[in-house]
């Protein structure tokens, strides 16, 4: 038997037998018949599953959880219980941390190299004791506004093959611009305890961690000779949310675990942590959107092939959009494919080139460019899975347009 109970001011329902996140959308459709919004399930098993797998491949490295990725208050509430820190970014950030009891300042990390000075100066009163830079000018703005503030070094050392490079907008040069930085705040008073790297988001090559372990040691030993009291390994965030044959946790908590291993092999002396933001956030939550509109057209306005002019394809209209959940396709480089919730394509019914767009008057609002589908009804359901990072945080409600209802579920062992 089915039940409720309440998490974060939310209700979660927590089943009586596991379902997966389609079983669970699949019976919330059939009373939405009359519903003009898209909805997404957020499985709290899921954020379980994925702690217990850090545990297991990043042994001793503690996750803090960057917020931005998807700032919903059940995933933080989860995250936080399991025993997650948080890497904020923001006032607005670290109050809801705060004030909704979530974590207290001491489990928060500002990453954020470029701070804006009222959220610096916030962050300080409230007693958040660290704050990455990568700048002179930021060590200045930290001696003005946050004086016994931490400072957490971020330096640059990208996966050329991450899909998104962060290394253009933040983070020294690991070996050019190290000395200065640490005399720097040296000079100013300001204690350097470790530092902090992002790889690139997907990064897909574990060995890039690797690379950063080893910058990382040369500046532990170049920290410490200046004074710096160095403890913290922050190995950022650009852990994978899906995984393929290239990438896993797996595959990089090897790798990661060996270069400890070897660079800081006196564990007790340092303090390891990590800013994950997708891997947490990607796999609990999955999204349904209705199709309102059908259009029959020539195949190849589809395609792009004029040899299928004499074809038949459909575009559909569906109720949620890359303003909406869908908005992971411009921020994050997502490539959405979504199934029919109900009644698969696996029939024995003929399959058409098909577009999916989003709802709104934005011809830039495409979904998904070409897919192939049985031929789908107005009112029906379609399913993207997996859908949780740099998505629903993203959310406007453009045009008018409203965002995805959220449904929580759970089963008795997580609860
Ligand atoms: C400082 C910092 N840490 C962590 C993250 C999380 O990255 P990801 O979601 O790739 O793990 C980001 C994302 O931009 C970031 O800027």
């Amino acid at each position: 038997m089915s039940h409720f109970e309440v998490l974060a001011g939310n209700k979660v329902m927590v089943l009586g037998k596991p379902l997966t996140a389609k079983d669970v959308a699949e019976t919330l459709s059939l009373g939405m018949k009359k519903k003009t919004e898209p909805f997404t399930v957020m499985s709290l098993k899921k954020v379980v599953e994925r702690y217990r797998e850090w545990e297991c491949e990043m042994p001793g490295i503690k996750p803090y959880y960057a917020v931005k990725c998807n700032d919903n208050i059940v995933l933080l509430k989860v995250l936080a219980n399991l025993g997650a820190g948080f890497d904020c970014a923001t006032k607005a950030e670290i109050d809801m941390i705060i004030n909704e009891n979530i974590a207290t300042a001491d489990d928060i990390i500002y990453a954020h190299p470029i701070k804006t000075p009222e959220f610096l100066k916030h962050a300080y009163n409230l007693g958040v004791p660290r704050a990455t830079f990568d700048s002179k000018e930021e060590l200045c703005k930290m001696k003005a506004l946050s004086p016994e503030m931490e400072g957490i070094l971020r330096i640059s050392c990208c996966d050329k093959t991450a899909e998104r490079q962060l290394k253009h907008k933040f983070g020294c040069d690991p070996t050019k611009d190290v000395t200065k930085l640490l005399i720097k705040a040296k000079e100013l008073g300001i204690n350097v305890v470790g530092v902090s790297v992002h790889v690139g988001s997907r990064c897909c090559d574990p060995s890039a961690y690797e690379r950063a372990i080893i910058h990382m040691r040369q500046i532990f030993d170049e920290g410490i000779l200046i004074g710096h009291p160095m403890k913290v390994v922050d190995l950022g965030g650009g852990f994978p949310g899906i995984y393929n044959e290239k990438i896993s946790l797996a595959k990089i908590g090897k790798c990661v675990m060996a270069a400890l291993q070897k660079y800081f092999p006196e564990k007790e002396k340092y303090e390891f942590i990590a800013e994950p933001g997708r891997y947490f956030a990607t796999t609990p939550f999955s999204t349904a959107a209705k199709i309102f509109g059908r259009i029959e057209v020539p195949a190849n306005r589809i395609t792009d092939n004029e040899n299928d002019a004499n074809k038949i394809g459909y575009m559909y209209y569906i109720n949620d959009g890359t303003y909406m959940t869908f908005s992971c396709k411009h921020f994050d480089g997502i490539h959405p494919i979504g199934q029919p919730l109900t009644n698969g394509n696996d029939t024995n019914e003929e399959l058409f080139p098909a577009t999916i767009w989003g709802p709104t008057c934005d011809s830039a609002d495409l979904v998904e460019s070409l897919t192939y589908h049985r031929k789908l009804n107005i009112g029906e359901w379609l399913f993207w899975d997996e859908i949780g990072a740099y998505s629903i945080s993203t959310v406007v409600e453009f045009n008018g347009f409203p965002k995805a209802k959220l449904y929580y579920f759970a089963d008795d062992e997580t609860m």
